[in-house]
C-alpha cells in the first residue's frame, strides 16, 4: 500500500521526538529549525520572518488568509456556545469547553500574525470581532447548531477542514505563521477525533446515547457539503499563487481529494453514508 501523501513529513522536516529528542537535547545536540522556503518560486531562500521583508502581493494574500482563518475561529465558537451546558453527558460538556477554549486560541494566534500588518491588521482585527452569528465568510460558519449531531458532523468534517488549511501551511515560507501551526494542530486533533466519536455513538447507539442513527445521515448529509465547499473553487489562480509565495502545498482541488480519501472509510466504519461529491454543492 503506498503511503498517504498528506502524513508524509516535508523534507527536512521529521526531528527526533519524545525520548530520542530528550537525549539528544541532554547530550548537548541542538534543535535545527527549518529556515530555508521548502517549495515554491523561492525555494531554497531564507524564510520571511517579518511584515516588512514581503513583497506587497504577499503581504496581501496573508493578510486575506489570516482574516480567513481567524473569522472560522471566532464563528464557531458562536455555533458551539448553545452546546456548553447543552451537551448529553458531562464529559460530552467537558470536551465543548475545551473546543471553545481551543477555537478562542486560534482566533488570537490568527490575530496576533495580522497584528505585525500595524494599523491595516488591527483595523482587519476590529472589524473580526465585530462579526455576529451569520455576518461569517464561509457558508458552513453561519449554520446553527440544531441539534448535538450537528456538533458531530461540524467537528468531524469542518474541523478536519481546517486541519487541511493548516497543514498546508506547514513550514510554509512566511516564519511566524510556520511556526504556529504545530500547536494549532495538535489542539485540532482533538476536535476530530470528538466529532468521529459522537457521531459514531449517535449511529451506533442511538436514543441510548442522543438522536438516531437517520439524525447522523441527516447531519452527514447537511455538512459534508458545506466541508467540500470550504477547500474553495477547483481552478482559484490565489491557491496557485500560494503554493507559488510557499505558502500552502496544495491546489484547493488536491487538498479536497486527500480530504475525501481520509474521510471516505471514516463514514463507513460509523455505518453511514456519504453522499457524491456533488452533493449540495454551492462552490466548485
Ligand atoms: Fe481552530
Ligand atoms: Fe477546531
Amino acid at each position: 500500500m503506498s503511503a498517504d501523501p498528506s502524513q508524509t513529513p516535508l523534507p527536512g522536516t521529521n526531528p527526533p521526538s519524545g525520548p530520542a529528542l530528550a537525549k539528544t537535547l541532554r547530550e548537548g545536540g541542538t534543535i535545527e529549525p527549518v529556515r530555508e522556503i521548502l517549495w515554491g518560486d523561492a525555494a531554497g531562500v531564507r524564510k520571511y520572518e517579518s511584515a516588512e521583508e514581503l513583497t506587497p502581493e504577499m503581504r496581501k494574500l496573508i493578510i486575506r488568509l489570516m482574516v480567513v482563518q481567524a473569522d472560522t475561529e471566532f464563528a464557531s465558537i458562536q455555533q458551539h456556545r448553545p452546546w456548553l451546558d447543552g451537551a448529553p453527558t458531562l464529559e460530552d460538556r467537558w470536551i465543548e469547553a475545551r473546543i471553545v477554549a481551543d477555537e478562542s486560541r486560534h482566533g488570537l494566534q490568527a490575530c496576533r500574525i495580522l497584528r505585525d500588518f500595524g494599523e491595516e491588521g488591527q483595523q482587519y482585527i476590529d472589524d473580526l470581532l465585530s462579526k455576529r452569528e451569520g455576518q461569517h465568510k464561509l457558508d458552513a460558519f453561519n449554520m446553527k447548531f440544531d441539534r448535538w449531531s450537528d456538533v458531530g458532523a461540524f467537528t468531524c468534517f469542518v474541523d478536519r477542514v481546517g486541519v487541511y488549511q493548516l497543514r498546508a501551511f506547514q513550514e510554509c515560507a512566511y516564519g511566524p505563521l510556520a511556526r504556529a501551526m504545530p500547536l494549532m494542530l495538535s489542539e485540532e486533533q482533538l476536535h476530530l477525533n470528538f466529532g468521529f466519536s459522537v457521531l459514531k455513538r449517535i449511529s451506533k447507539d442511538g436514543p441510548k446515547y442522543y438522536g438516531s442513527k437517520e439524525e447522523a445521515q441527516a447531519a452527514v448529509h447537511k455538512w459534508y457539503p458545506r466541508a467540500l465547499d470550504m477547500f474553495g473553487h477547483s481552478h482559484s489562480e490565489t491557491s496557485q499563487k500560494a503554493i507559488a509565495m510557499g505558502l500552502k502545498r496544495w491546489t484547493n482541488e488536491e487538498a479536497r481529494a486527500l480530504y475525501i480519501k481520509e474521510v471516505t472509510p471514516l463514514v463507513a466504519s460509523m455505518g453511514l453514508e456519504l453522499p457524491s461529491p456533488d452533493f449540495d454543492r454551492h462552490i466548485l
